[in-house]
């Protein structure tokens, strides 16, 4: 069986400011330094890209965007493309998070072109699926896994997994303080882990799968410790310094 290294990565949303930032950043480094087996990013907001460069290169804690856009370049107001995340030497991006499918339209076939377009320049997606309350209360959940995951898995194939991070992310964990329970959760991720081993065993195996949903410094080991969870997604938590570099801690085997 494949060993997984853990990935805590922080979901900073619409929040920062340069000044913030720069102290938060500097005691996430200063708070995960020698924590080597777990892999550490945060995921920033557009404009902030250039700053988390400054202050992560030349460190362990790795950096990413929230967003991007399925075009190369053109007249696309507003966004952003995956060449120039590259640029900012970005290794990971969040595509098909539930707060831009709610609220800004964006379906699965969508979700799937930002998946190619962030692969295609060399980045690593970090997939987010998750259901609403309410389609956890009808029990569809696993369909509605089913549906965002397979639809990145018909268009991109299996291979293409390989190369990027799920998230598991129930929306109405999100923000919200009510956190899945391990038991929960890792029923989920077991549900992922399964059906993307139904296509190749290796590739299920060696697939990290965050959970994301009000993970914080008290609850992060117990969920951590499910085996199907490698780590977490981490949004409000992520900007209090010593609550993040808790939960890195917590991914620690
Ligand atoms: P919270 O940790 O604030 O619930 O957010 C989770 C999330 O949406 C991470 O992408």
């Amino acid at each position: 069986m494949a060993t997984r290294s853990k990935l805590v990565a922080g979901n900073w949303k619409m929040h920062g400011g340069l000044m913030q930032n720069q102290d938060l950043l500097k005691e996430i480094i200063a708070g995960t330094v020698g924590l080597r087996e777990v892999h550490i990013a945060v995921c920033v907001p557009y404009p902030y890209l250039s700053q988390a460069q400054l202050l992560l290169q030349d460190t362990h804690v790795y950096w990413g965007a929230q967003n991007v856009s399925y075009y190369a370049q053109g007249a696309y107001t507003g966004e952003v493309s995956a060449a120039m995340l590259v640029d900012f030497r970005c290794r990971y991006v969040i595509v098909g998070h539930s707060e831009r499918r709610a609220s800004y339209g964006e379906d699965s076939a969508t979700v799937a072109l930002k998946f190619n377009a962030a692969q295609a320049a060399g980045l690593t997606p970090i997939l987010c699926v998750g259901e609403t309350l309410a389609q956890r209360e009808s029990a569809v959940t696993e369909q509605v896994v089913a549906e965002q995951l397979d639809a990145v898995i018909e268009s991109e194939g299996i291979n293409a997994l390989a190369k990027s991070v799920i998230a598991y992310e129930p929306v109405w964990a999100i923000g919200t303080g009510k956190t899945a329970t391990p038991a929960q959760a890792q029923d989920v991720h077991a549900f992922i882990r399964d059906r993307i081993a139904a296509h190749d065993l290796e590739v299920a195996a060696s697939l990290k799968i965050l959970y994301g949903g009000s993970v914080k410094a008290n609850n992060a080991q117990e969920l951590f410790g499910m085996p199907d969870i490698d780590g977490g997604l981490i949004g409000g938590a992520s900007l209090i310094a010593n609550e993040f570099i808790t939960i890195c801690r917590a991914a620690k085997n």
